[in-house]
């Protein structure tokens, strides 16, 4: 019987994984630790076996509630995806991204390694109980961008653009610290763009196929011939919990599936899935500091773990597109809240 913190387990990953792992293991507990930003929504839990579920609302950077937590729960895992996860919004106001994505992710790690140490060793390192094991969820992101060829591999240098790749990477270096220095029970996976039910529509997928819906402009970015390295998220949550529960500790993993595709690529896809005009496309002014291309280099834990990805890229584009248009009354809460705001500022003039 394991006791998995969850954090940002109402976000996008987050809900997603939580589904995935009631379903996949009967003998687990999972506490959901959510301070439910603008992208955390509990109706993306809706539906879920609340006899081995707890939802907690609250910050990971609040080190007494983080604490309060461990000692209430007694957890096994933490499973971290809280964040702040947009780069556009990063470029309006990093502040948040250093707060949530950074100190939050401290406080994680220094209360796991408090609550887990066992003893000491004959050289001082802090010893931990059996079982324990704390995973980061990190991004390619923070690789940086890539020229035409080649891939990311592990030790591709860390080189993030954005704040937010930025922030992401720093939590990615801590984590490894806390590893390197105090032994903590870890690892680190950096994963692609993900795709599927649930994400905020603020990201590429949901928003244009919400614009597409609608009649709105699609706004393009730049000449949108950037590349992303598109993952369906339950593949993800697949390979998160394999690492959890088999890789060494210390471990760095990349997760990706090999589908490259251009932004714009996707955009005519959704038009022609949805039957829509080329015309509703939009080129508008270019993210600044724009990526131009992501593509992993999944060879380390399929060799490792054997994880490959179920989903291929045509099936799971269908069924995305699709659960968009089948969950309406979804999309149009999540975009009555502050979403109205957001688009206006980010996409008027632009
Ligand atoms: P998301 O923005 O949809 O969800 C983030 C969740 O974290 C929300 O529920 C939000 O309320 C919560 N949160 C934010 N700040 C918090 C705080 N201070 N305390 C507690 N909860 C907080 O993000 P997502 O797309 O689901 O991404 C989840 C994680 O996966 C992130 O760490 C992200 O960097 C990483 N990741 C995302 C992708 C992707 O394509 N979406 C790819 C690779 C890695
Ligand atoms: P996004 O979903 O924000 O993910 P990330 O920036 O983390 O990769 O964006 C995916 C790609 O789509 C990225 O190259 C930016 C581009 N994009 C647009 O062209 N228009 C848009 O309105 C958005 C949100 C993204």
């Amino acid at each position: 019987m394991k006791t998995y913190l969850v954090t940002g387990g109402a976000g996008f990953i987050g809900s997603n994984y939580i589904r995935y792992i009631l379903k996949k293991h009967d003998d687990i507990k999972v506490v959901n630790l959510d301070n439910l930003t603008y992208a955390g929504n509990l109706e993306n839990l809706s539906g879920i076996d609340e006899s081995r579920y707890v939802f907690e609302k609250g910050d990971i950077a609040d080190l007494p509630l983080v604490q309060d937590l461990f000692q209430t729960y007694d957890f096994d895992f933490v499973v971290n995806f809280a964040a702040e996860s947009h780069v556009d919004r990063s470029i309006e106001d990093p502040e948040v991204f250093l707060r949530t994505n950074v100190m939050g992710t401290q406080a994680l790690l220094d209360t796991a390694k408090n609550a887990w140490q066992s003893g000491k060793d004959q050289d001082g390192y802090p010893t931990y109980r059996d079982g324990v094991k704390f995973l980061q969820v990190s991004t390619d992101e923070v690789y940086g961008a890539l020229g035409r060829e080649g891939y990311f591999t592990e030790e591709t240098p860390l080189a993030p653009n954005s704040p937010y790749s930025a922030s992401k990477a720093a939590a990615d270096m801590i984590a490894r610290a806390y590893n390197k220095t105090f032994k903590l029970p870890l690892n680190i996976t950096r994963c692609s763009n993900n795709y599927g039910p649930y994400q905020f529509p603020e990201k590429l997928i949901p928003l244009m196929v919400n614009n597409a819906k609608t009649d709105k402009e699609l706004p393009v970015y730049g000449d949108g011939k950037q590349v992303r390295d598109w993952l369906y998220v339950d593949d993800h949550c697949a390979a998160i919990d394999l690492v959890l529960w088999k890789a060494k500790s210390g471990e760095v993993y990349n997760i990706g599936g090999h589908n490259e595709m251009e932004n714009i690529q996707i955009v005519s896809l959704i038009l022609e899935r949805l039957d829509k005009p080329e015309t509703l496309i939009k080129h508008v002014r270019d993210r600044q500091g724009h990526d131009r291309r992501y593509a992993i280099d999944p060879a380390k834990i399929k060799r490792d773990l054997g994880w490959e990805p179920t989903v291929m890229f045509k099936e799971g584009i269908g069924l995305t597109i699709d659960w968009y248009l089948a969950n309406a009354a979804w999309m149009n809460s999540v975009l009555s809240g502050e979403y109205q705001n957001y688009y206006d500022n980010m996409y008027k003039d632009r």
